[in-house]
């Protein structure tokens, strides 16, 4: 009957339709691969280990949406971790919040970007990527779960055995495809179509306005926040606090010389990713500015360069922020690739 219908087809709207719907598969499959923007560093990400493929990058889409990873049913990593703001959690949590409403003792950072970065977390205590849900899942104020539990919650569910099965061609899920898929997903969350990026290809101009930005954040803030992430990736102490409450880096190295160090956070859509620093302290950019010219503090493990603070001028500091506000990229907080359907 499939062939009776299509002889009725004229022949050119045959060929039409069977060179279109293989010129539409095919780039609905583009978008699951993964690629690297020639301007960024190389990925750090080992993708020989777990490539992405469509199947993964669906799987673990839904995993990241899933509140069943949660022992309560109630927390999925996207409660804290929300596209419209860049994969940060919602400008209401300055500290996540996790099962029961608990409160975190940290600001949930954006997810952009995650393939090219050397360490996670404010302090760098986890040092892949493939590793950082262990934690979430695990971890008292976020999803407060075992992972033998969650293992056996998805093994009891026939639509993930299915979606594992398809993925991985697995007949038991076990953590490593749990944490492969999530890692696809997550290293798909590239954001280089901001105006910088565009002008960094020689596609689009700055204002004289964001130029001026730019030349300002490349004098005062580009030996910590360095390259075109923002981020040389090591840790500092910015001065926040006299008498910090987090310990920052200390907590993994056990080094006194690392106290209340975080690391450099890469300011890639900062606009939206508000509010700002570990513990979410400052609501605005400008109060951030305001930080840096008047309110740094002198501790022992305070950085070098940040002793007289950086004197910034009314006029300096909106330049600097028209700068931020260019790294931010809405094709990627509206990419509908990750909608949640
Ligand atoms: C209750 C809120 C919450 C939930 C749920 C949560 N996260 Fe997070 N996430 C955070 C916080 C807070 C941090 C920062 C932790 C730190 O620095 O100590 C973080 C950090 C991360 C990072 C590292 C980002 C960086 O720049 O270093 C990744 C990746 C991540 N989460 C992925 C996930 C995944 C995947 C899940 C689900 C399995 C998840 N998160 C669930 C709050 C949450
Ligand atoms: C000495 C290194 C250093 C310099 C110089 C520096 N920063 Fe930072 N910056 C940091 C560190 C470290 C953090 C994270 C601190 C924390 O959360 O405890 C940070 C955090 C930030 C944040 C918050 C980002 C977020 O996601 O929460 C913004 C915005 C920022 N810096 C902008 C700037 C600007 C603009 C300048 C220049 C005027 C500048 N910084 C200069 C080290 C530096």
């Amino acid at each position: 009957m499939y062939i009776s219908k299509l002889k009725q087809l004229p022949i050119w709207g045959l060929l039409l339709f069977v060179f279109g719907c293989q010129e539409t598969d095919v780039k609905v499959d583009e978008i699951y691969v993964f690629r690297q923007p020639e301007h960024f560093p190389k990925a750090t990400y080992t993708l020989d280990n777990n490539p992405v493929t469509k199947k993964g990058f669906l799987l673990g889409k839904k995993l990241f949406n899933d509140p069943m990873l949660s022992r309560d049913g109630s927390v999925a990593c996207s409660n804290c971790h929300q596209q419209g703001t860049a994969f940060a959690d919602s400008q209401q949590h300055p500290l996540s919040r996790g099962v029961d409403d608990r409160k975190g003792i940290r600001n949930a950072p954006s997810l952009a970007n995650m393939a090219f970065i050397p360490e996670f977390f404010w302090d760098g205590g986890v040092t892949h990527l493939d590793f950082v849900p262990l934690n979430a899942i695990e971890s008292a104020f976020e999803m407060d779960e075992s992972i033998e539990n969650v293992m056996v919650k998805l093994n009891r569910s026939e639509t993930y055995q299915t979606l594992f099965k398809n993925a991985f061609d697995i007949d038991e899920i076990t953590t490593p495809y749990l944490l492969h898929a999530l890692s696809q997903f997550m290293v798909m969350m590239i954001s280089d179509n901001s105006k910088y990026d565009d002008y960094l290809r020689s596609e689009e101009a700055l204002s004289s306005d964001e130029l001026a930005g730019m030349e300002l954040f490349t004098a005062k803030c580009e030996s910590c926040h360095a390259g075109v992430l923002q981020s040389d990736f090591s840790y500092r102490n910015n001065g926040l606090d006299i008498y910090p409450l987090d310990s920052g880096r200390t907590r993994i190295t056990e080094n006194a010389n690392d106290w209340a160090k975080f690391r450099v956070p890469s300011l890639r859509n900062v606009e939206l990713t508000a509010p700002y620093m570990h513990d979410g302290r400052f609501k605005t950019l400008d109060e951030v500015l305001e930080h840096y010219n008047s309110g740094i503090q002198t501790v022992k493990t305070l950085d070098p360069s940040l002793e007289n603070g950086i004197v910034l001028t009314t006029d300096e500091r909106a330049k600097i922020i028209f700068f931020l506000k260019t790294l931010t990229d809405r094709e990627f907080t509206s990419d509908p690739k990750f909608f949640n359907n």
